[in-house]
């Protein structure tokens, strides 16, 4: 037991665990630290002190609950190995233990020689904002909706509709990929036709394509999603992997903002027990490259609460060696909560409804204009229902959804 010493947050990966055992907190942490480093459920003969001096994890403090383990940086591999092998060492195995009723990963920082490997996002918050001539206002985008059953016509023409009312985002739904009654290439022909057509208009902004794939396949279809004309990529970290996203954003056969989905997060963040933290999770995506993360809707909408919204508001965005991730506001939002959401989260995010634009009582054009106006009002500091006196679209929505 190496309990009290000081982590040195230069060579060892610090995590926080919050452990819930019928055991006594230290043997409990003990066997954690053991199970991810050089032990096992029993003594071994082959396990000398040298060996465990140098490689086993130490627990550095235990305050009520959370559990503070370092892990030595050799414990980690040098080069091939990445998020997979990290995973494995701070969040793997230590789930099933049979001594812990429930474990959750709250956070993990990494030392230099491991943040040096990883690029992180090639274009980031400040990259998009460039792309899309916006520098101060929050982006605000569309989710194509319904998320499955459009054509790739009628998707484009979505995607028009909403650009013409001013949005600067839209995305394809989680659950499209390449699915029969919208094929992947002509999807992205389509959209990208749209996108020219705004362009041309003097509108800019971007639609990002679905490439979530097996990871046999994702660079090839990533390539492939460029060449077609996709100026923006999404991929589904949890269900693709991180390392899916690391090899996208870092590929030089793609050079195209990488919009990163969350979905089945929830397996994972919902639980204030077990599981993994958001806080992690947007850490590594950062890491990875990813350009935008979906972080929840900051307390509002339909996936609200339990899943670290703030502090991932941080990992996006504070400081480090890495690019800043634009933080994605996504999830049941209406333009009669994004007042709350940049109340929380200041102008730097990207708040995005589907929803709340293809449910307006107007039609797309109006619900994309209604969420601009809803948007310009935050940034502006004037109430939406104020604002909404002047505004039609946005009082439309008001009078449909409410506000806060
Ligand atoms: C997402 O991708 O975040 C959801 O599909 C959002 O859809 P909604 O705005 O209709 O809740």
């Amino acid at each position: 037991m190496h309990l009290g010493e000081p982590a040195d947050a230069g060579s060892h990966v610090v995590c926080r665990y919050r452990v819930t055992t019928d055991l006594p907190i230290e043997k409990a942490a003990e066997a954690l630290a053991a199970e991810q480093s050089t032990g096992t459920w029993t003594g071994i003969s082959t396990l000398d002190d040298s060996v465990f001096r140098r490689y086993g994890a130490k627990i550095t403090s235990i305050e009520g609950d959370m559990v503070e383990i370092a892990y030595p940086e050799e414990d980690f591999s040098i080069e091939v190995g990445g998020v997979p092998q990290i995973l494995s060492v701070i969040a793997g195995n230590l789930f099933g233990l049979e001594s812990l009723r429930g474990v959750r990963l709250e956070d993990a920082s990494f030392p230099p020689g491991i943040m040096k490997k990883y690029k992180g996002p090639r274009f980031g918050a400040g990259g998009l904002r460039e792309i899309l001539r916006r520098p101060e206002k929050p982006l605000v985008g569309t989710i194509v909706k319904p998320k499955i059953g459009l054509s790739p016509k009628e998707t484009a023409a979505y995607v028009y509709e909403a650009g013409a009312g001013g949005l600067t985002n839209s995305k394809d739904d989680e659950t499209l990929v390449d699915q029969r009654f919208c094929p992947i290439e002509e999807r992205t022909k389509a959209v990208a036709e749209s996108l020219d057509r705004l362009s041309e208009e003097g509108h800019e902004m971007l639609h990002a394509i679905n490439i979530s794939t097996g990871g046999d396949r994702i660079l090839d279809l990533a390539e492939d999603a460029a060449s077609w004309g996709a100026r923006q990529v999404m991929i589904d970290v949890m269900t693709c992997g991180f390392a899916a996203v690391q090899a996208v954003a870092e590929s030089d056969r793609v050079k195209v903002p990488v919009h990163v989905h969350r979905t089945m997060h929830g397996a994972f963040t919902k639980d204030p027990l077990h599981g993994i933290s958001m806080l992690p999770i947007a850490k590594l995506v950062r890491m990875c490259g990813g350009d935008a993360l979906h972080i929840g809707t900051l307390g509002a909408g339909k996936m609200a609460g339990g899943s670290g919204d703030r502090s991932s508001l941080g990992a996006c965005l504070g400081a480090g060696p890495h690019r800043a991730v634009m933080p994605v506001a996504s999830g049941g939002v209406h333009p009669g909560i994004v007042g709350d959401i940049v109340a929380e989260s200041g102008m730097d995010v990207q708040i995005q409804a589907g929803g709340g634009v293809a449910g307006h009582p107007g039609g797309v054009r109006k619900g994309a204009a209604a969420m601009i106006q809803a948007a310009d009002a935050a940034f502006l500091g004037i109430p939406a229902a104020e604002y909404a006196r002047t505004h039609p679209e946005l009082q439309a929505a008001l009078d449909r959804w409410g506000s806060r």
